[in-house]
Formats: C-alpha cells, structure tokens, sequence
C-alpha cells in the first residue's frame, strides 16, 4: 500500500529522517511530503508514532482525469464500501493545478457525487456529507489531468496532540516545533533550553521525542478506526501496537528548561507539560538576564516576531547579545524577521526556509563560540 504522510512547507526533510529513522519502507521526498510503501498496519503505526506529519493518507488510486467525466468514473471505479457504509459521514475536498477542471469545490462535488452513487446503487440508500467531523475524509488531487485519490487517516490533524489544551500568543504547531528539534541537531541528551517558551511547545515536544513517548498514545480514535472494515480483528491490533507504543516510551529525558517573561503564559506551559506527564524544569525569566554559565546546552526557542508582540530592532539586539554570550551552546531559532537573523555576529552553520502558519520563515542553526 502506499501512503503519503503531508508535511507543513521546509519540514518534508525532517520528515523523511522521522520516517526513516522509525523504520518505514521506501520512505520517499516529495514537496509536501514524504510518501511510503507498506502493509495497512504501516500506515496505523505512522499515525501513532510520527512527530512531524500533519496528516498520513492513503493513496487509493491515480488515473487521468482530462475530463469531467473521467474523474467521476475514475472516483467511481474504486471500490468504496471497505471504507463507508449509509451510516457514515464523509468529507471530500480537492486541490487542482494545470489540469482542464479548475475549481476545487466542482472536483470535490463531482468526486462526491461518484462516491455516493455507487454506494446507493449498492445499498439503496447513501451516506451524508458532513463537512467538520465526517467519518470518512478523502482528497483529490488533480495536477496536469492526473488524479490522485486520498483516503485521511487521523481525522484531526496530527499536530493536535491532545496535551495542549490552552495557548499563549502565537503558537507553534506541535508538529513544526519537533521538526525544529530535529534540524537542530539535538541529540535527546544534551540539557535543552527554550528561552521564550510561551505554552511550552517546543520543551514539551522535546521531552516526548526524549522519552520517545508516541504522540498518537494522547489520541482516542484515529479517523481509519472509523472505516466500515475496522472490525474487531482490526481493533485488536490496534490495541497492540498502543501497548508497543507505551512500552517502548522508555527513553532517558535530559534535562529541559523552559521560560518565559511572562508568569501567566508559563503557568499554561506548567498545566500542558502535565497533562503530557513530563517534568520540565520552568523559570520565569527575562532573555536579556540570561548569563553563560559554561554548561553546554541547546537553545530551541520561537522569538516573538512583530510589533503586536512587543518586539522591536531593540529587542533583537538584547535577544542577539544574550545568544552571544552563550559560548559553547548551539542556538537555534525560527523567525520571520530579517532583523532577528542580522542581531547575531555569527554566521549560521544552517538555515532551514520553513512556513509558520502563512508566514515565510527561517529557522537558524549556529554555533556560539
Ligand atoms: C512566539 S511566542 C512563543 C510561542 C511558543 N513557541 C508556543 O508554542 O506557545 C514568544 C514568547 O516570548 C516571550 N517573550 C517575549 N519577550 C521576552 C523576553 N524579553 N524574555 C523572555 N521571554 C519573552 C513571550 O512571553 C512569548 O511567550
């Protein structure tokens, strides 16, 4: 089977390595994502054990589609019932480039259309569309008259982890913070600083990755758990490989410390670390306080990065100067303000071109001497 597991924009590398790294097959880089290869089982585990993913897909079929027609017969073609019976919900949606159809939403219907005429030539009756919490969500992906036909896999994205159940301003997805902590270079054992930690993402996901607690084990249900052929069998082993999960979350978590200016924004941080059941050493205090202390350490942080936030070419020399006395550390931001990257005197071992949101950003590796 082949599945593809989406990326947000600048982490499909970090991805690919997740991926890799966990054992799967075939693992591939696309823009957008990685696709693998593998049993359906494959596909549950990817669900359960990916740090960086935002959604896993199943790829039920490609076919051209140059016309209408073509895409109703091709969405036609594929067998529906293992996935929706009447009872079910489904969603479907669609993205299109260079193809003779256009618009989205007409694909997406069209693609609706082909799904529930089969399923009433079978049953006599067909299941509804519903657009929020379907049971059953499917893509389409039309790019020059080729279509490709996607089954979800988590029904709420991956990033919702389930531990973060309040936010402070502008957080990370939990998704984007551990691809961070993999570009970073971290290697789970070094003590791990976020200086600016706002809900504790980026100290939470970090302790998890440590701990190699699966982020899937916070989550109820996954959407395949849904799919009409998820019989008792299915949730049997499903069951199983929770239990491998948890099993395997033995890892040794160095030490994480996590702080913030703001005494309110870290009591959030506090409540999601427990809800995650982690011990993160929080501090409330000012960046530009920081002071060396010869201890090797690694900063992974998400500097406020507008005027609404505070932030000014002030700060960012404060934030420059504090880094810089961090002899020895690694640092490794993500900012969308050149003014951020120009305040450090040391060049970038990497950069890492990243979208946060709809913003363009970097995140910056360097090496203080
Ligand atoms: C973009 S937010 C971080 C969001 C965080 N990554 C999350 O996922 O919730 C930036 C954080 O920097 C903190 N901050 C602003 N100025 C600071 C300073 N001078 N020292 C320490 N923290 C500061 C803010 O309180 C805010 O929580």
């Amino acid at each position: 089977m082949e599945f593809f597991a989406t990326a947000s924009s600048g982490t499909e590398r970090a991805l690919q390595n997740e991926l890799i790294e966990l054992g799967f097959k075939s693992v591939r880089l696309n823009s957008g994502g990685t696709p693998f290869f593998g049993e359906i089982e494959d596909g549950w585990k990817a669900c359960l054990q990916t740090r960086i993913a935002q959604r896993i897909q199943l790829v039920l079929k490609r076919f051209l589609a140059p016309s209408e027609n073509d895409l109703y017969e091709g969405v036609k073609s594929i067998d529906w019932t293992p996935y929706l019976t009447t009872d079910h919900t489904l969603a479907v949606s669609a993205f299109c480039h260079s193809s003779y159809l256009t618009h989205t939403n007409y694909i997406a219907q069209k693609a609706k259309d082909a799904i529930v005429d089969q399923l009433r030539e079978i049953h006599g009756s067909r299941p509804n569309v519903d657009r929020d919490e379907p049971d059953v969500r499917i893509f389409i992906f039309l790019g020059n008259n080729k279509a490709t036909v996607y089954l979800d896999m988590c029904a709420k994205p991956l990033f919702q982890r389930g531990y973060r159940l309040e936010k402070g301003e502008a957080p990370l997805k939990e998704t984007l913070a551990a691809a961070m902590l993999m570009y970073s270079g971290w290697d789970r054992n070094t003590v791990l600083w976020d200086p600016m930690c706002g809900s504790g993402t980026i100290a939470i996901e970090a302790g998890l990755w440590a701990k190699n607690i699966s982020p899937g084990v916070f989550r109820e249900q996954f959407g395949f758990e849904r799919w009409a052929n998820f019989d008792d069998n299915a949730a049997e082993t499903m069951k199983r490989l929770r239990g491998e999960c948890r099993r395997d979350a033995t890892g040794n978590m160095p030490k994480i410390i996590a702080s913030d200016s703001d005494p309110a924004v870290l009591e959030i941080a506090r409540e999601n670390a427990k809800r995650a059941g982690l011990k993160i050493t929080f501090r409330e205090a000012r960046l530009e306080d920081i002071q060396a202390d010869g201890a090797k350490r690694i900063i992974v942080t998400n500097p406020p990065f507008n005027e609404r936030m505070g932030v000014d070419t002030e700060f960012y020399r404060k934030m420059g100067a504090a880094f810089t006395r961090l002899h020895g550390c690694r640092v490794g931001f993500i900012t969308a303000n050149p003014a951020a990257l120009k305040s450090i005197f040391v060049k970038p071992v990497q950069m890492f071109p990243m979208k946060n949101g709809n913003l363009d950003c970097e995140f910056a590796v360097y090496d203080i001497p």
